[in-house]
């Protein structure tokens, strides 16, 4: 406990932590949210779950980290003995998404060096799922893998491992110090020339277009604390870890503003960016833009390399940029991802970061080498699916229930919190920890379970 390594600075932390926030959920996860999700409108239930609900979260998870000082099995142990189940809910939640993240990743990583000779052509979807991730013809056995796939992978495991060896402030620190800043520049570079494409002005409309009736509607709510909760990386066992590593006289309640500011800012950024040249490919079709809006893989896999095809110029160079910044994105998550595990690892068998990163993460990076091709994405579907819909909510419900409710802890990391930030945390953040977390994350538990059954 006492040897607990630490970040350098106060930079290194937030990076680390917006580096983890700051993922394939902002680039193309909420932009088809928010469109889905009543356009200009769905801002409003979106900055009411940052505000009651993203944040508060993230001032507990960062509270308990630093308060107890240990992986997230380690610290819900020493909130309470009986907790430690907790802690591994997530890492195992982690483990999974890791995972599929890999792959993910691995395909962003060919898809720039692809990007250099637009080597998808004009069939993109026949290119990803045809040539890219075909399964090998092996007779008598499918899912083998094919070479382009295992190389990037490997390549990703290679970075993300090589950054674990290194530790905290000399590994994670470092990395995040460099991926995060050129991910922001990378990104603004493609804003700013998506924004002078012909049709971003259509795309922004259909975009920031508010339905306000949408609002009235449960499902957009849902819709808005789910992608805060992904989002922020909340209950994934991630935040714990690394305010685990602050040092002792650390601001909490400030750094966790900074960090759902920052991502929520990169968020927006990737809506305009993404509707724009959604607006842009519109118009190129002479369609509605309603007709080319997606989210997930099959815009940054199929429908990106179609905007790329079809740029004004230097198609290559801004192909490269796109998943580029993917990569880095990715990156930045998966780090935070898999170091879950190796400090849950590391802090409970006691054995030395060395042997936790060979075995967590080589667990992990072995299991997503099985899985880096077609079967891949049926399993990213499912997982995918399961996780958003299942494992945050669950974890994130059981994770405030246990600490509001059945320990009674809010008051103590209260003043905890308080005894180190600046911003004093008054009685609003026990109320919407205590009512207006548990309540919005049971009704999404709720309406999980009724459509699934309907
Ligand atoms: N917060 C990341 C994003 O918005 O892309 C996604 C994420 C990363 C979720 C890692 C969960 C996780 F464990
Ligand atoms: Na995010």
């Amino acid at each position: 406990m006492e040897n607990r390594p630490q970040w350098g600075t106060r930079a290194g932390f937030i990076l680390a932590a917006a580096g983890s926030a700051i993922g394939l959920g902002n680039i193309w996860r909420f932009p088809a949210t928010a469109y889905e999700n009543g356009g200009g409108a769905f801002f409003l239930p979106y900055l009411f779950a940052l505000l009651t609900a993203g944040i508060p979260l993230l001032i507990m998870e960062f509270t308990i980290g630093h308060k107890y000082r240990g992986s997230a099995p380690l610290s819900f142990a020493r909130l309470n003995r009986k907790t430690e189940w907790l802690g591994w809910w997530q890492v195992a939640i982690s483990f999974i998404i890791s995972v599929y993240y890999a792959a993910i990743i691995a395909w962003a990583m060919s898809y720039s060096v692809f990007s250099l000779n637009l080597k998808w052509g004009s069939d993109t979807e026949g290119f990803l799922f045809g040539d890219y991730l075909k399964l090998a013809e092996v007779p008598g056995q499918t899912g083998s893998l094919v070479p382009g796939v295992f190389i990037p992978l490997i390549l990703v495991w290679i970075i993300t491992l090589g950054v674990l060896f290194k530790g905290i402030k000399k590994g994670i620190e470092i990395a995040n110090k460099i991926f995060l800043p050129t991910l922001i520049v990378l990104f603004l570079i493609i804003v700013i020339r998506a924004l002078t494409l012909d049709g971003a002005v259509e795309g922004l409309n259909a975009f920031f277009k508010p339905d306000w009736n949408a609002i009235a509607s449960g499902k957009v709510w849902v819709a808005a604390y789910g992608q805060i909760f992904f989002s922020l990386s909340i209950a994934f066992a991630i935040m714990v870890t690394y305010s685990s590593y602050l040092p002792k006289k650390s601001d909490i309640t400030n750094n966790a503003f900074i960090t759902g500011f920052g991502n929520s800012a990169f968020e927006l950024l990737a809506g305009i960016g993404v509707f724009s040249v959604l607006g842009f490919m519109a118009v190129q079709q002479g369609v509605n833009v309603d007709e080319v809006v997606t989210g997930g893989v099959g815009l940054a896999f199929v429908v990106f390399p179609q905007i790329i095809n079809e740029f004004p110029a230097f198609n290559q160079f801004f192909g490269f940029l796109f998943f580029g910044s993917l990569v880095l994105a990715g990156l930045s998550s998966l780090i935070s991802i898999v170091e879950t595990f190796v400090a849950g690892v590391q802090d409970k068998f006691n054995v030395s970061r060395t042997k936790a990163v060979v075995v967590g993460g080589g667990l992990s990076a072995v299991i997503s080498v099985l899985f880096a091709t077609q079967g891949g994405l049926y399993f990213l579907d499912v997982a995918d699916y399961f996780i958003n819909n299942f494992g945050v909510a669950l974890a994130g419900l059981i994770e405030v229930i246990v600490v509001a409710w059945v320990l009674k802890e809010l008051k103590n990391l209260q003043e905890h919190a308080n005894s180190v930030s600046d911003i004093m945390l008054g009685a609003w953040w026990k109320i919407c920890l205590a009512f207006v977390t548990p309540v919005v994350l049971g009704y999404m538990m709720f309406d999980n379970i009724r459509t699934n059954i309907s």
